[in-house]
């Protein structure tokens, strides 16, 4: 892959991403690239700040958490599957009830922590051909949406754990940004 993927600690990961205009050059490689870097590492989602590009986009194909889950509808199922880019993306609205779902991000390797959020967004974006689109999406697409979404407004989802949750995760996240963790796609450390 062309990309390493920037690691815990690295201040692009921190920075809110900027909008991008259709003439952004070599976008249609860089989502090429992205989506090679994505099933490399064997990511569901990836966002543009995770390779050091701070611009709103991300990409997604949550295919593998189709199986996972058996009360998800057809519907659904056929919803995670499948390249998905979302360029410029808003969440207008988050509502319905919030629900945990164990997280896990390529840039912080090693992690993995029940996460809270809302179970419905309603979302405008623009496709990779700049189509604008608004939906209303619901469930594990919504949750990963919601997940790289984060990335381009510099949040992580340790950020949304309890204080006694990050203090445990302290030393752990450290490492990573130390590059003191086992990880078989190419990263970025920030102090290594
Ligand atoms: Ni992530």
């Amino acid at each position: 892959m062309k990309f390493p993927i920037l690691a815990y600690g690295h201040p692009t990961l921190r920075k809110i991403a900027q909008e991008i205009t259709p003439d952004y050059p070599g976008l249609q490689t860089l989502i090429d690239e992205m989506f090679e870097a994505m099933y490399e590492s064997n990511g569901v989602g990836l966002a543009a700040p995770q390779i050091d590009k701070s611009i709103r986009l991300f990409i997604i194909d949550a295919e593998p958490f189709s199986e996972i889950s058996e009360d998800l509808t057809p519907e659904q199922q056929a919803q995670l599957k499948g390249k998905k880019v979302f360029i410029n993306a808003k969440i207008l609205e988050e509502t319905g009830e919030e629900w945990d779902f164990n997280e896990g991000c390529l840039s912080l390797p090693g992690i993995n922590e029940d996460v809270t959020r809302h179970e419905k967004i309603k979302i405008s974006y623009y496709d990779r051909d700049f189509n604008k689109h608004i939906e209303e999406i619901d469930g594990l697409l919504a949750r990963v949406i919601q997940h790289e979404y984060d990335h381009t407004e510099g949040i992580l989802f340790t950020d949304h754990l309890s204080a006694f949750k990050k203090r445990l995760l302290k030393r752990k996240l450290e490492n990573i940004s130390k590059g003191k963790v086992s990880v078989d796609y190419r990263m970025k450390f920030p102090k290594k």
